[in-house]
């Protein structure tokens, strides 16, 4: 079942939602380190890499040899959707949260996304067209699944994604900046932040001797790579 979930990482061109989400609310930046738990393809981890941002990822099929490691803020990008073991998706959410010392972010697939007549149904979720599970949650669900195992309240950032942080008082400096962030870039797509910080990646690529400024990829540590400059 390893392998099918392995059909579930998508090659992104651009950063996943809750990434570019949390970069726009200041929860990764530059002095926080990154760890991308079930990193997929790696993408993300590239391109907040090619930001300057200290990152890493591991995942079971893509990036399996990579070590797990504790970092400032960890990443559980739509993860626990494709587990069809509750008790295991469980674990890889306590896992997820155990590595991250101040914020995790997780981000699940809602149920307004499940297209029924494609689905059959499996576990307490469904068997997709592609032969890949997917648990569909509703937000409420989503929050309370993860408040239940960890014990801890998780906020909302957007529809199906929530942060959870370990201290108290970095959860109330997000609240108390959060209005004001989020004023500054309303309705920002995910491709809005890989846009705003297309300068600082072609500065970068240009310095490791790219022979143009016109370069058009940052190479993925699957080899992929993501649309980083014009
Ligand atoms: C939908 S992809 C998301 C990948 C990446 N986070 C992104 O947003 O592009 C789900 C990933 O979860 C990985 N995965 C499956 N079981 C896992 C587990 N128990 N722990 C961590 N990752 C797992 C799969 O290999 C797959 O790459």
């Amino acid at each position: 079942m390893l392998e099918t979930r392995g059909l579930t990482a998508i090659n992104r061109v651009n950063l996943s939602r809750p990434v570019a989400l949390a970069l726009n609310d200041g929860i990764i930046r530059a002095d926080r380190s990154f760890f991308d738990f079930g990193c997929g393809r790696g993408t993300d981890v590239a391109a907040l890499v090619g930001m300057g941002i200290p990152a890493t990822g591991w995942d079971p099929v893509h990036n399996p040899a990579a070590e797990r490691s504790r970092a400032d803020v960890v990443n559980l990008g739509y993860v626990v959707n494709v587990i069809e073991n509750p008790q295991e998706r469980r674990e890889a959410l306590r896992q997820a949260w155990q590595l991250s010392t101040k914020v995790l972010v997780i981000a699940a697939r809602l149920d307004w996304d499940i297209k029924a007549e494609q689905a059959v149904p499996f576990s307490d979720g469904v068997i997709t067209a592609k032969g890949t599970f997917q648990k569909f949650f509703s937000q409420d669900e989503l929050q309370g699944w993860v408040e239940e195992c960890l014990g801890v309240q998780a906020d909302a950032a957007a529809p199906g994604v929530f942060y959870v942080f370990r201290l108290a008082t970095d959860r109330e400096a997000h609240l108390a900046r959060l209005p004001h962030r989020r004023q500054a870039s309303a309705a920002a797509p995910p491709s809005f932040t890989l846009d705003r910080n297309r300068d600082v990646l072609c500065q970068r690529r240009a310095s490791r001797g790219a022979s143009s400024r016109r370069a058009t990829r940052i190479a993925a540590p699957g080899g992929q790579s993501v649309g980083a400059c014009r």
